[in-house]
């Protein structure tokens, strides 16, 4: 047999969450074979040393393009996903124009297809009024309803609107649960603060709470698909693994994970993020539940802001951080720390997500999958340096720290997007199929 590209002496992730040594055959864009072979191939890898993975899914980024491309556009950070593993991504509906209709959702497809190295999915956005859109625009991984910390059109907060939304249609609603008008109640109360720890506690838990309850409960009058995303809470935890049903997902970041209040005197307003960054016993609250199946994967909320913007001071200062670069290395850090296994890290950032979005043929390393790959070494820890950062915002929320499982080489569709810390510029990925 000869094929386009094999792997060899890698350390592979198999579905079963064993590892085994040997090779990987791909043609094209589909892996052929997994373990032995005596194929010949027009490239060949030596992965000795490296472990290979699905390449990472990461289902809730803000890549910006069209209409905030001074922070990002879908080329700058599609080559930061390579870098950082990621082969897929699912990207929402706050640019400009907003993604709440075929049209617009075609345009960001049209955009990807001419410049994203990885592979891309498009959430459409829900507004009071769009509700036919929500049902039609195709392909779309789902419907996202920010029900809290947005401005504008993509603000759905109340019942009498949220309601129709779950009552219409199947297809999967994602939500950001925040409580607006609680939120917008202790922006009062707290009015004069330019303190960003403060961000914490106006964006309280209560209000993540109040709205992820609220979505719950829509979900079960209509026995929605649902999906929560980047939960940022111990008590919002707490309550799912007491009222989760088994038709609602949930995620949480990196982020969520690692960092905490203490953070912001270090770190300062490059932590200030919707929902806002928790305390420490959130963090490991947040980390049982993901052990525990209470949280079915992970997702950068990658929401990248220039350092300008950022130096405007709270409250002016926008949120959001990246993510997309570092969010692999990140988990596999813990990985080696003993937090969870380097099988359970790939299970969140690649088969889970690709299960719960009916992505068909990724997520797995066997044959007959689409070759979306990382080879990632778990040998050795590099520093995050701002130098080094791809997104064209040029910076990252880790600086400073040391990490381990950086990728060496990234396989989007059988092309090496990424390799000894270069992107492949031409390289090109697809639009992501989302089965019913
Ligand atoms: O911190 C955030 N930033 N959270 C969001 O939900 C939106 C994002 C952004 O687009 O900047």
């Amino acid at each position: 047999m000869h094929v386009s590209l094999l792997i060899q002496n890698a350390q592979i992730l198999m579905p079963d969450g064993t590892f085994q040594t040997g090779s990987l055959a791909i043609d094209q864009e589909t892996i052929v074979q997994v373990g032995a072979t005596d194929a010949t191939a027009d490239r060949t890898l030596d992965a000795t040393g490296l472990v290979l993975l699905p390449g990472v899914i990461d289902p809730q980024v803000h890549f910006r393009e069209p209409g905030l491309e001074h922070k990002e556009d879908l080329h700058t950070a599609s080559c930061a996903c390579v870098r950082g593993g990621v082969t897929s991504f699912l990207e929402m509906p706050n640019t400009i124009p907003l993604t709440i209709t075929q049209a617009a959702l075609d345009d960001k497809l049209d955009r990807a297809a001419s410049k994203s190295l990885a592979n891309y999915g498009f959430f459409v956005g829900a507004t009071s009024e769009n509700l036919p859109d929500l049902q039609t625009a195709t392909p779309a991984c789902g419907i996202k309803i920010f029900m809290g910390s947005q401005h504008g059109a993509l603000l759905v907060d109340d019942e009498t609107h949220l309601d129709p939304i779950f009552a219409t249609g199947t297809r999967l609603i994602a939500v950001h649960a925040e409580d607006q008008a609680r939120i917008n109640d202790r922006k009062k109360e707290f009015a004069g603060t330019t303190d960003v720890a403060m961000h914490s506690v106006i964006q309280d838990s209560e209000a993540a709470l109040n709205a992820t309850k609220l979505a719950v409960k829509l979900s079960k009058k209509y026995k929605r698909r649902l999906h929560i995303l980047h939960l940022s809470t111990g008590i919002e935890a707490e309550y799912l693994r007491t009222d989760k049903p088994d038709w609602v997902t949930v995620e949480v970041t990196p982020q969520h994970l690692t960092v905490n209040t203490d953070d912001y005197a270090k770190l300062g307003n490059l932590i200030q993020m919707n929902p806002p960054i928790r305390s420490a016993w959130d963090n490991e609250t947040l980390w049982q539940a993901l052990l525990d199946g209470v949280i079915d994967f992970i997702a950068t909320d990658h929401a990248p802001h220039t350092l300008e913007e950022k130096a405007k001071g709270y409250p002016y200062s926008p949120s959001g951080m990246p993510g997309v670069e570092t969010s692999l290395a990140v988990m596999l850090t813990h990985a080696k720390a003993g937090k969870c296994t380097v099988a359970q890290v790939s299970n969140w950032m690649s088969t889970a997500v690709a299960k719960a979005y009916h992505i068909p043929n990724k997520g797995l390393i066997q044959a007959g999958y689409d070759a979306d790959l990382v080879l990632v070494d778990l040998e050795h820890f590099k520093e995050v340096k701002r130098e080094d950062v791809l997104s064209k915002c040029g910076w990252n929320p880790f600086e400073g720290r040391s990490l381990t499982g950086w990728a060496i080489y990234t396989i989007v569709l059988g092309q090496v997007a990424f390799e000894n810390g270069k992107c492949n510029t031409e390289v090109r990925g697809k639009a992501l199929q989302f089965d019913a």
